[in-house]
């Protein structure tokens, strides 16, 4: 409500807001259903909610990862099929989705998150090679740690293991430049561009092991 009051302040441009657990799986229809009724077409959909657990899988509250999922993939699909054919028709549209460095390589820790977003990723690519020829662009979004209020939620915000947080206004930008030249996925900022692409030349349980010793919890009785 309060970003809706400053974009409409700032920018004189009209908001609506619509409220919606991610989480349930009626939340897309509900969301779509509140678009029609306001008569809104939407030309371009950002798929942003999103968050992560962090922790030994068996210590992870089970209610948590089904609803992460839900939001972070289930959410992600079911509002793609709502809206991708009011674009189809229209012969234009944009989807970003936000997906993260994370999904590169299976995440020790991090196991159902990164899973998440490798689905994310796929996902996004596979569209944007099914519609790039149709007006529709696709592009999967990879910011490494930015400063926002996800660290918050995880409740783990140890620089040292998620590196330097970057601002989100980057996020923004270099989404939005990916979706102009019609890219099917960007990773945000340097160096993560490159390590990136380091999972392509290494054994995935090379990948894995690594990620682990990176990724494991102090307390954690292998530390
Ligand atoms: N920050 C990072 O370092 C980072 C890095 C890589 C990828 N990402 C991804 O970036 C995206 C945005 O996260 P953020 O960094 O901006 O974190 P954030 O500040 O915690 O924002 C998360 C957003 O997701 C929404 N959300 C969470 N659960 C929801 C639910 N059940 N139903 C509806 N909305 C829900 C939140 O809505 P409310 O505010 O209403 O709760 C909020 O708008 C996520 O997909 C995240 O995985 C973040």
């Amino acid at each position: 409500m309060e970003l809706a009051t400053e974009i409409e302040n700032r920018y004189g441009r009209s908001t609506h807001v619509v409220v919606a657990d991610l989480s349930q799986p009626t939340a897309p229809a509900i969301v779509h259903a509140a678009t029609e009724k306001l008569g809104l077409h939407i030309d371009i959909l950002v798929n942003n909610a999103g968050f992560a657990t962090y922790g030994p899988f068996d210590t992870i509250d089970p209610d948590r990862d089904h609803a992460m999922v839900m939001v972070n993939v289930a959410a992600v699909v079911d509002l793609t099929h709502h809206y991708l054919p009011g674009m189809l028709t229209k012969g234009v549209g944009a989807i970003i989705n936000v997906s993260s460095a994370a999904a590169f390589q299976a995440m020790p820790y991090q196991a159902v998150y990164a899973a998440s977003k490798a689905f994310v990723q796929s996902f996004s690519e596979a569209l944007w090679a099914e519609y790039r020829t149709r007006g529709i662009r696709i592009v999967a979004c990879c910011p490494s740690a930015t400063d926002t209020e996800y660290f918050q939620v995880l409740g783990n915000d140890d620089e040292a293991l998620m590196g330097p947080k970057r601002p989100p206004e980057g996020v923004v930008r270099d989404s939005l430049r990916a979706l102009e030249r019609n890219r099917p996925h960007v990773v945000i900022g340097y160096p993560w561009k490159l390590v990136a692409l380091v999972p392509r030349a290494m054994p995935r349980a090379t990948m894995a092991r690594f990620s682990e010793r990176i990724m494991r919890p102090k307390r954690h009785p292998g530390s």
